[in-house]
């Protein structure tokens, strides 16, 4: 079949319409693609269809689903989806099951239903994260239930998702796309299309496999940093000088060397996992990951010491009914988000709840983007979280919960008050004094 040159004669389908589809809908109707948006939540179906509104915070995405809204169609029908694609992109959740393995229940449910539906011609390129091996899996479902050939009939690649929440319709349009085809063809249609949604490059790999593992070797990469500079942290810590200061230092003006700064674990939807998808991976094909495990321990204990800090607090100066301000509940702050999956706050409530009587403890959380939160009250601001409280904690990064004056902090609450600061975000914290009803955590900060 003849490729559609222009990106107005091509009809995408989407599979999986969360926080990596919704957007990807959108960027790619804005690049002049018609799109089918498909997911098995019929609620989120209804949602879409009926008011155009994107149900994930996502800068932009609203006005580009009204404008682009005559080229998307949104439904929950495998068959209409695939009658009317020409490519189909997947990007269903890939999540962990309970003993921390990939759980690729949704991936093998998503193929059950279009393999068979695959006709002459038509592209399917998979965008979730993936144990390596999938895309060649997919590729053989397709082949075993339709009888067709691949790289003649139907064509399969792997082209990872690389976007951050908060910035992801943008940066479809900017980032570096990968692609790896299951055979020549494959990877040519898939370049073809890639490069009509986005200015910049495109990397082929010579295989699928090499693009699955890219994708997780992205995330490592990012985990190893948080990991070193978690460690780095406690070092400073131990050392009596302020890990940020050193890691300006290194940083500046000398590009060959980009250390993070300290702070809490590896967490998020993405973090949180695909290291432990490498790791599986890894083992499947008998290898060990000293390192890997290694992180992966250090940045959990970087988020644990701070439920551990605060449960102490709580025991040394034994308060009966302690409030804890938290302050950023999303996994991260910037670019902002309203994703809670694997936030800290979330385990850090956890460790608490666990320890002491959870009717005796009460959280005041805030976060400027997320209101709803595990089904727990959130404050409408930074002050009536903090007011009042014994423990005040700043758990993300956001523009907006960063300078808040420490003298402010010790205004409105209550003694005694231990007050983290996991992200130097707190003013005037270096000509604050501890005092005996005071106490301050910097985290990474040997001096504070
Ligand atoms: N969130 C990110 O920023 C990010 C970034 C890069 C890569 N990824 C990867 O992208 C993939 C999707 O992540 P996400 O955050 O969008 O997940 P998500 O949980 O927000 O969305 C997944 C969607 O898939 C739908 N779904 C599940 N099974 C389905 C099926 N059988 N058929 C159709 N729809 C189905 C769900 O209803 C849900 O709406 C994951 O593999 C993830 O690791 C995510």
């Amino acid at each position: 079949m003849a490729v559609k040159k222009n990106s107005s004669e091509i009809t995408v389908g989407a599979v999986g319409l969360g926080y990596v589809g919704q957007p990807f809908v959108g960027a790619m109707a804005e690049a002049g693609f018609n799109v089918v948006g498909l997911d098995i939540d019929q609620n989120l179906i209804n949602k879409l269809s009926e008011d155009y509104e994107p149900t994930v915070y996502e800068p932009g995405l609203k006005e580009i689903f009204k404008v682009h809204q005559a080229n998307i169609s949104f439904t929950s029908n495998y068959e209409v989806m695939m009658q009317k694609s020409d490519a189909i992109f997947l990007s269903v959740g890939t999540p962990l099951n309970s003993k921390g393995e990939p759980d690729s229940k949704s991936i093998e449910a998503c193929v059950s239903e279009i393999a068979p539906r695959v006709k002459n011609g038509q592209l399917i390129i998979l965008r979730s994260t993936v144990v390596p091996g999938t895309t060649r899996w997919l590729a053989d479902q397709i082949q075993k239930r339709t009888g067709l050939q691949p790289g003649t009939d139907f064509f399969v690649a792997f082209s990872p998702e690389r976007t951050v929440s908060g910035n992801a319709v943008q940066e479809l349009k900017t980032l570096p796309a990968i692609v790896g085809g299951m055979d020549d063809e494959s990877t040519k249609r898939s370049v073809h299309i890639m490069k009509l949604l986005s200015k910049s490059i495109v990397i082929t790999t010579s295989s699928p496999e090499i693009a699955e593992v890219a994708k997780l070797v992205d995330n490592m990469y990012r985990t190893l940093n948080i990991g070193f500079a978690n460690e780095l942290g406690l070092i400073a810590e131990g050392a009596g000088i302020d890990a940020y200061e050193v890691v300006s230092a290194v940083n500046k003006s000398y590009e060959r060397t980009s250390v993070f700064r300290p702070a809490l674990g590896a967490e998020g939807p993405c973090l949180s996992k695909d290291p432990l998808i490498l790791r599986h991976f890894a083992q499947t094909k008998g290898v060990e990951t000293k390192i890997l495990d290694a992180v992966v321990d250090v940045n959990k204990n970087a988020t644990d010491r701070i439920a551990l800090e605060i449960i102490g607090f709580i025991e040394k100066h034994k308060i009966n009914n302690p409030i804890i301000s938290l302050l950023g509940l999303a996994f991260k702050g910037s670019p902002e988000t309203d994703d809670v999956r694997g936030s800290p706050a979330i385990a850090v409530i956890e460790s608490i709840q666990n320890y002491f009587d959870s009717t005796k403890v009460t959280f005041q959380l805030f976060d400027p983007i997320v209101t709803n939160f595990q089904g727990l009250n959130t404050e409408i601001n930074v002050d009536d979280s903090i007011r009042d409280a014994n423990i005040v904690v700043v758990m993300n990064d956001h523009k907006l919960l960063r300078n808040i004056p420490i003298g402010h902090i010790a205004q409105i609450s209550k003694r005694p008050l231990l007050v983290i600061d996991a992200w130097h975000s707190i003013k005037g914290l270096d000509s604050f004094e501890k005092s005996e009803n005071i106490e301050v955590f910097r985290v990474g900060d040997g001096q504070k």
